[in-house]
């Protein structure tokens, strides 16, 4: 099998994901900074990643944690000064480490200048940078809703019209319908390039175009309304006009958050003749668990849709486009409590998905505390929570008739504070993150799952990403080779193969807390005996050649077989 792909670094290079507020506090004010940072940048360099994306660190009035953002040319006072960010790309670049950012340009905060003239008067020259209509019979100009509970469309008093915002009321739309206000996100892109960026994570960026005359929500809508909000009439229009004027004057990488995103109009957006962005993120299994109109609720899910999510965005891709793979970010809960199992099998389960991340198709995304398998927390009270969007949903749930109680078992395994505890690096108070006391409280479990003690560890899930990012580096086949899934429908297991020209590798991967028998297809069973094995996420390693495999709970098993 031969491969018509175009290499780029970004396909082959691994992304660490960091959330300044929870990654290290370098000043004891309990926040997150980039000072925090840069003393890490080494624990990175081992770790063998190429790619830091860097959550928003920009000024902002914390409504959602950064990704309300008040100056795009600034740094979050909490965070440090512009002097800090340099520094900061100096010194990863020193380490052969790229930093990409995060672009937030869907919406802007209340707060932004902007906004803060656009409210102002209806003939004020910055009106028209966000989105206004006339109350209809006195109310919301229609049913549209936010993703963080409620209408998505503020009343202002003082010019009597509304506003829209898709997320939280201090999050208002910018109007990308605008000119001026376009040019004035690609300037600001402009500036950061010529910092140095290697490139952006755009949230949210299918939303940017608005359906024209704001159409009511559709009746036979199942309840997935991010496609209602996506993929509007001038989003290609003006993602193609942003790579024109700005991304294609530097050697760069884009990934869009591809919120709504279809795998039929993917290519539409990463296809190499589409200049626009490089990659998306998909979201088909990051909501499998979810019941499709809460967020906040759950729905079983089976293996197979799981493994289908996959093989289906894979397909669409094709030759044309390129994937990216992750498993959790800073808006889900931890990826070994959520598909892994987060008791006995911690360490075995955390280091099987591991191995999928890094196995399948695609540039793999590391979240923040993953590497060390760090797990949800259960705060026992609501205030204890820190995150807008569960605490809106909180609200809605009391005004309901709901409770405490009953409110905290949905935050529980749901909330995205899950993900957004500070990084635990060691035993000590506060799990080594700040000398003062943390914006969120440390998830308790730091005594025993921290960096010091897995770097220590030799069988620990730190030292087997690294094996990982070793394993992907050293095999092409891993990076650029085609995957066809064996024995799609079996409950328990996730088995492919990775084929580039004359190179195979076998990944067989248990979902199972029990022992679980699977059965190779017969032209795999004569190659897959226990010397092709390359990785292995048990100690032990598994014997003799044999058609019939016996796993071990959540067994990864790596397979060279030519
Ligand atoms: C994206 C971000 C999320 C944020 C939202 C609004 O989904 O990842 O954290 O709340 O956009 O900016
Ligand atoms: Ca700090």
């Amino acid at each position: 099998m031969t491969t018509n792909i175009t290499k780029a670094w970004w396909k082959e290079s691994v992304i660490y994901q960091i959330y300044p507020r929870s990654f290290k506090d370098s000043n004891g004010d309990g926040v997150g900074d980039i000072p925090g940072i840069i003393e890490k940048l080494d624990y990175l360099k081992e770790l063998g990643i190429d790619i830091i994306w860097l959550c928003p660190f920009y000024p902002s009035p914390n409504d959602d944690n950064g990704y309300d953002i008040s100056d795009y040319y600034g740094v979050m006072q909490e965070f440090g000064t512009m002097e800090d960010v340099e520094l900061l790309f100096k010194e990863a670049e020193k380490r052969g480490i790229k930093i990409i950012i995060d672009l937030v340009v869907n919406h802007s905060s209340d707060e932004h200048n902007w906004f803060v003239e656009s409210r102002k008067s209806k003939d004020n020259p910055y009106r028209d940078y966000y989105i206004w209509h006339p109350p209809v019979n006195g109310g919301p100009p229609n049913d549209w809703v936010s993703f963080f509970t409620g209408s998505a469309w503020e009343f202002d008093e003082v010019t009597g019209e509304y506003y829209l915002h898709l997320f939280t009321k201090k999050q208002p739309d910018l109007n990308w319908e605008n000119d001026q206000m376009r040019q004035e996100i690609y300037k600001m892109m402009r500036f950061w390039l010529d910092k140095g960026v290697a490139g952006f994570r755009m949230d949210v960026i299918p939303l940017i175009s608005k359906e024209p005359g704001f159409p009511p929500f559709p009746k036979d809508f199942d309840g997935y309304f991010p496609q209602v909000y996506a993929s509007g009439p001038r989003v290609h229009e003006f993602l193609k006009e942003m790579n024109r004027e700005v991304l294609s004057k530097y050697d760069v990488m884009t990934v869009g958050e591809g919120i709504g995103v279809t795998p039929e109009e993917v290519n539409d957006y990463v296809g190499e003749s589409s200049k626009e962005l490089n990659m998306v993120f998909h979201f088909g299994h990051m909501f499998l668990d979810r019941k499709p109109d809460d967020m906040l609720a759950w729905r079983d899910w089976s293996l197979e849709e799981f493994k289908d999510v996959f093989e289906t965005w894979e397909k669409a891709l094709g030759n044309e486009g390129w994937g990216s793979i992750f498993l959790g970010n800073h808006d889900f809960p931890r990826i070994v409590s959520r598909f892994g199992n987060d008791k006995e099998y911690r360490l075995e389960s955390a280091k099987m998905l591991g191995t999928l991340l890094f196995t399948l198709k695609g540039t793999p995304y590391i979240y923040q505390g993953d590497e060390i398998g760090m797990t949800n927390v259960a705060f026992p009270s609501m205030e204890d929570y820190n995150d807008v969007q569960t605490l809106n949903a909180y609200r809605a749930f009391l005004e309901n008739g709901g409770t405490e109680v009953e409110f905290l078992k949905k935050a529980h395994p749901f909330s995205r504070d899950n993900a957004r505890t500070p990084v635990q690096w060691d035993a000590s108070e506060q799990a080594g993150f700040t000398n003062g006391q943390p914006w969120l409280k440390v998830n308790p479990n730091f005594k025993e799952i921290n960096v010091e003690t897995a770097l220590r560890d030799k069988n620990s899930i730190l030292h087997y990403y690294k094996k990982l990012v070793k394993l992907r580096k050293q095999h092409e086949v891993l990076v650029y080779g085609e995957t066809e899934i064996i024995d799609k429908p079996n409950p328990e297991i996730y088995a492919y193969t990775r084929t580039l020209e004359n190179r195979q590798m076998l990944v067989v991967l248990s979902f199972s807390d029990t022992e679980t028998d699977f059965v190779l297809p017969g032209h795999l069973a004569t190659y897959a005996n226990s010397s092709k094995v390359i990785m292995c996420n048990y100690p032990v390693l598994p014997h003799a050649a044999q058609n019939t495999l016996t796993l071990r709970p959540y067994e990864a098993r790596v397979y060279m077989l030519k």
